[in-house]
């Protein structure tokens, strides 16, 4: 039997064809790489395709995500993991200050954790690294001239764009849906908050799954091209009456409170996608007066009792609904392939001098983008 990790695993083709080069030319050889990044199936694949290439891998993983199995599987295969699933900041911070006490010479980011500890404790030989995220940018972008060294942003290379945010997001949204609810999409009403990148593509699978999608976005020329995109765009108030399933998808605090309960149907499914756990302020929706009912979630769900008897329906308690509950398995392992394609791509640049100090906090090269892109339609190609 192929186990997920296997599947997943045979399923990178991209970062497959990576590690077989890798495994020629060696660019990590010497080279230990500390990384802080969620621990599961594609991050494996990642991994082990520095190891590949050479490198000594020294990794931790992230607040509430990361998998045993992955953990295990790594370590069988030669990757030094630190510490297990946490929840705890402060356990988690100890973990990280190990992943440097091992003085990577190149750093794998994941939210800025790494770099910004580097700068309270330096030490000599670190090469550079990659940042994965938007949040992480924004912390590493004010400590450029502290830093003074090569570090590359995935998040903001146009493919993790589209490939990730705009593609995967949304899939992975239905696909959540799915498997928690266990009810169709189609004819339902929903109403997605936010018309981003990941906001066009929950709007459009769920159009694509036969809902009737409307769409509430405060920048004014989002929503317009929202409108030009065939959705109905209502005011917030109005689109929250109607709505038989939210999705928050902003990166806002707030979207969704309790002062909106007197406007929402009996039986709305409530749901978030965006980073944090506060768009939908289930604490406060929970501690609501009008609430006469809140037991805790089970399997990802939880119904609440109003007091004139309608029930609200909260999935993963506000969390990333497609990265959270039960058996969560996140984005397409082909979109994680290609934004992991450019991170391995983006560390040997930085291992191999490829790129300089010149190249602090900024997007990746184009020359890796234009590289990832052609190898992938090649593939699909067949
Ligand atoms: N679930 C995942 O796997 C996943 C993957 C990538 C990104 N994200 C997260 O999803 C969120 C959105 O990402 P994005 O790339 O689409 O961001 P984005 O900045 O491109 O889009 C967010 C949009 O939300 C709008 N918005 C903000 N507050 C609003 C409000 N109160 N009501 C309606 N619209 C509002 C903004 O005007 C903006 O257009 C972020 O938190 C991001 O970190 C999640």
């Amino acid at each position: 039997m192929t186990s997920r990790i296997e599947w997943v695993r045979q399923s990178c083709r991209m970062l497959n064809g990576i590690a077989a080069e890798f495994e020629r030319s060696q660019p990590f050889a010497g080279i230990t790489i500390g990384t802080g990044i969620h621990i599961e199936p594609k991050t494996v694949a990642l991994l082990l395709t520095l190891k590949a290439g050479g490198a000594n891998v020294v990794a931790t993983g992230n607040l509430n995500s990361t998998q045993p199995s992955a953990v295990t599987y790594l370590r069988e295969h030669g990757v030094t993991v630190i510490g297990g699933p946490t929840r705890d900041p402060v356990e988690r911070d100890g973990h990280l200050a190990e992943v440097l006490a091992n003085r990577p010479q190149v750093l794998l980011d994941n939210g800025g954790d790494l770099f910004v500890r580097y700068l309270d404790h330096p030490y000599a030989g670190l090469l550079g690294g990659t940042e994965e995220t938007t949040s992480g940018r924004a912390r590493l972008a004010l400590l450029r001239d502290r830093i003074a060294l090569p570090v590359l942003v995935i998040n903001d290379s146009p493919i993790k764009q589209f490939a990730e945010n705009r593609h995967s997001v949304g899939q992975a949204v239905i696909e959540s849906f799915l498997r928690i609810t266990n009810r169709a999409t189609n004819g339902r009403r929903v109403t997605v908050f936010g018309y981003g990148a990941c906001g066009k593509g929950v709007a459009l699978n769920f159009r694509n799954n036969h809902a009737l999608v409307s769409v509430v976005e405060i920048d004014p020329v989002l929503r317009l091209e929202a409108l030009f995109d065939g959705f109905a765009v209502p005011d917030r108030d109005e689109a929250l009456r109607n709505a038989q399933i939210v999705i928050t998808v902003t990166g806002a605090r707030d979207v969704v409170t309790a002062a909106d309960l007197p406007l929402l149907a009996d039986d709305v499914i409530l749901a978030n996608a965006g980073h944090f756990p506060a768009e939908i302020d289930v604490k406060g929706i929970r501690a609501a007066q009008d609430v006469v009912d809140a037991p805790a979630g089970d399997e990802g769900m939880a119904t609440l009792g109003l007091a004139d008897g309608r029930r609200i329906h909260i999935l993963t308690e506000g969390h990333m609904v497609n990265l959270a509950g039960p058996r969560p398995i996140g984005n397409s392992v082909d979109s994680m392939d290609l934004g992991f394609s450019l991170q391995a791509r983006c560390l040997e640049a930085v291992a191999t001098g490829a790129v300089g100090p010149e190249s602090c906090v900024v997007p990746v090269p184009r020359a890796i983008d234009e590289a990832v892109a052609r190898t992938c339609v090649e593939l699909a190609r067949g």
